[in-house]
């Protein structure tokens, strides 16, 4: 009962994310050099004695030799599917394939397809202890276009779990079980994190339910503190082993697990019998660091394992929904692989040349001010404006008067709730934010809580028209910013309210990104 009560706390503080810090801007252009088929991941491990049973990523291949799909979307103008493959053998994702079949529409990520050739793909969590957000209790869909990055010069997307979206096999093959040994690694954005429960990618129960201690092993990355903790603030790496996430060999507090926040976080955990490690690093740059290797913890249930086998992304094992992060690549082993072996993992994580997302034409750079016009044929002199809390579009000329014009101009800010995206600070009321209540946008202060946050980021597309720039929202990342009959909303293509029309939704949702009307 006491877990059961203290669940219910941390879903309700399902957003207390932290994130932010470095610059970007969303919409990003192609190029670069093609990667050579060479030694991936997988053949590592592989070579190593401990092959992957599982191997999933939206940026690139993990084999040398694959050249089939990395992963499925869905668009939402006509429900209909692509898989999105790689520019060669062993090569970079073709991310030109999504943005063309997402073109004038939004997109979510269907499948995370298994390059290890056992079919462990990930695809939308179904309900468990606890139920997701979508049609009959299944988790969320990822937005396909939430996170953007470059790899070895060429766009890529990764997953991007706002806290609902969660992925899932519960019938896996090959995948470790009872205490039998097992190894794991995944690349997150080591910015976006939060502590609700539980951000995770590894091994868990078959029925995505609490089936006791020991019965799941896998990565948590999050500032959670319920359970195990360690060194600073957090985030921390550690390893949800079911009813604890795990810093070392203390329930709860371990020092020799730092906070880790690296751009892109390389992030290891591995287990056989009475024996297991936490691992990590910088995935752009240097080697791995152990922080903890040694026995199972010191509270009874975890020694031996009980380790059931499916595999879980974004979510905690009994399908706890709060969890928030973002994941670009990951596998898990069969065997416990060696340091040695992870070393050259990493090697190889930081020659594929990870970086983020550069701009077109820089149209969203954080620290820029620029006002927002409508594409609409209606309303092409409109631009979004407020009037004390109220957010509407405005017709703004030159002649307007210098009230009218500041307040149709908006600071561009790395975003609040996801530093890939961007947060609309404005120019006239330092501190206000645009952001959605009941989907509406309206100006907002910045309160500093996490729903805040998370109401007032909103994630640069090109905009879905073909003119200027399209923007989700950070936490219903199927909803855009829209206008309707002048009013501003985040809206959802089709949707049940009147603000959701298919009517005009490539324009209402495209806007020029000009120069402030206040520089
Ligand atoms: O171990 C932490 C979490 O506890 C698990 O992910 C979840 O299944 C349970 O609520």
């Amino acid at each position: 009962m006491a877990l059961r009560l203290r669940h219910h706390r941390l879903r309700r503080t399902a957003l207390a994310a932290a994130a932010a810090a470095t610059l970007i801007t969303g919409v990003l252009v192609g190029a670069g050099t093609s990667q050579a088929a060479t030694s991936q991941p997988c053949d590592i491990y592989a070579a190593g004695g401990t092959p992957c049973v599982a191997a999933h990523s939206t940026t690139r291949a993990l084999y040398g030799t694959y050249n089939g799909a990395l992963y499925q979307v869905r668009r939402a103008s006509d429900n209909t599917t692509r898989d999105i493959g790689l520019l060669s053998a062993g090569g970079y994702v073709n991310a030109a394939t999504q943005d063309s079949f997402c073109s004038g529409t939004s997109c979510v990520i269907t499948i995370i397809y298994d390059q290890s050739g056992r079919n462990n793909r990930l695809t939308q969590a179904p309900p468990g202890g606890f139920s997701g957000p979508a049609a009959g209790g299944y988790d969320n869909l990822a937005n396909a276009t939430a996170a953007p990055v470059s790899v070895g010069g060429h766009k890529a997307y990764g997953v991007f779990v706002a806290p609902g979206t969660g992925y899932r096999n519960n019938a896996t093959n090959g995948v470790a079980t009872g205490d039998q040994p097992e190894g794991m690694y995944a690349i997150f954005d080591g910015t976006h994190y939060n502590g609700g429960c539980c951000f995770d990618y590894g091994n868990a129960e078959t029925n995505s339910r609490d089936n006791g201690n020991g019965t799941m092993e896998a990565i948590y990355f999050g500032n959670i503190k319920v359970w195990g903790y360690g060194a600073g603030n957090g985030p921390w790496i550690m390893a949800d082993l079911e009813n604890g996430l795990f810093s070392g060999v203390n329930q709860h507090y371990n020092a020799g697990d730092p906070t880790i926040s690296h751009r892109f976080l390389t992030a290891v955990i591995k287990g056989e019998p009475n024996h297991w490690a936490i691992r990590g690093g910088n995935g752009q740059s240097g080697g791995l660091s152990t922080f903890y290797n040694g026995v199972r913890p010191n509270v009874a249930g975890y020694n031996p394992m009980k380790k059931e086998g499916a595999i879980i992304l974004g979510i905690g094992g009994d399908n706890s929904i709060s969890g928030a992060g973002t994941f670009y690549e990951g596998v898990m082993t069969a065997g416990y692989p060696s340091d040695a072996t992870e070393n050259s993992v990493q090697a190889n994580i930081v020659a594929a040349g990870y970086t983020t997302a550069t701009s077109s034409g820089g149209t969203v750079t954080p620290g820029t001010s620029i006002s927002l016009r409508a594409t609409t044929a209606c309303c092409t002199t409109r631009y979004i404006t407020h009037s004390g809390a109220t957010v509407a579009t405005s017709v703004i000329t030159s002649a307007s008067t210098a009230t009218d014009k500041a307040n149709a101009s908006w600071v561009v800010r790395t975003g609040l709730a996801n530093s890939s995206c961007v947060s609309f600070e404005s120019k006239n009321t330092a501190g206000s934010y645009l952001r959605h209540q009941n989907y509406q946008l309206n100006l907002g202060a910045n309160d500093g809580t996490a729903l805040f946050a998370s109401d007032a980021t909103f994630c640069p597309q090109a905009g879905q028209n073909g003119q200027g720039a399209s923007f989700a929202s950070s936490n219903y990342p199927s909803r855009y910013i829209r206008h309707y009959n002048n009013n501003v909303y985040i809206a959802s293509n089709g949707g049940s309210n009147a603000f959701d029309s298919a009517t005009a939704w490539a324009d209402d949702v495209s806007w020029e990104v000009t120069g402030a009307w206040t520089p």
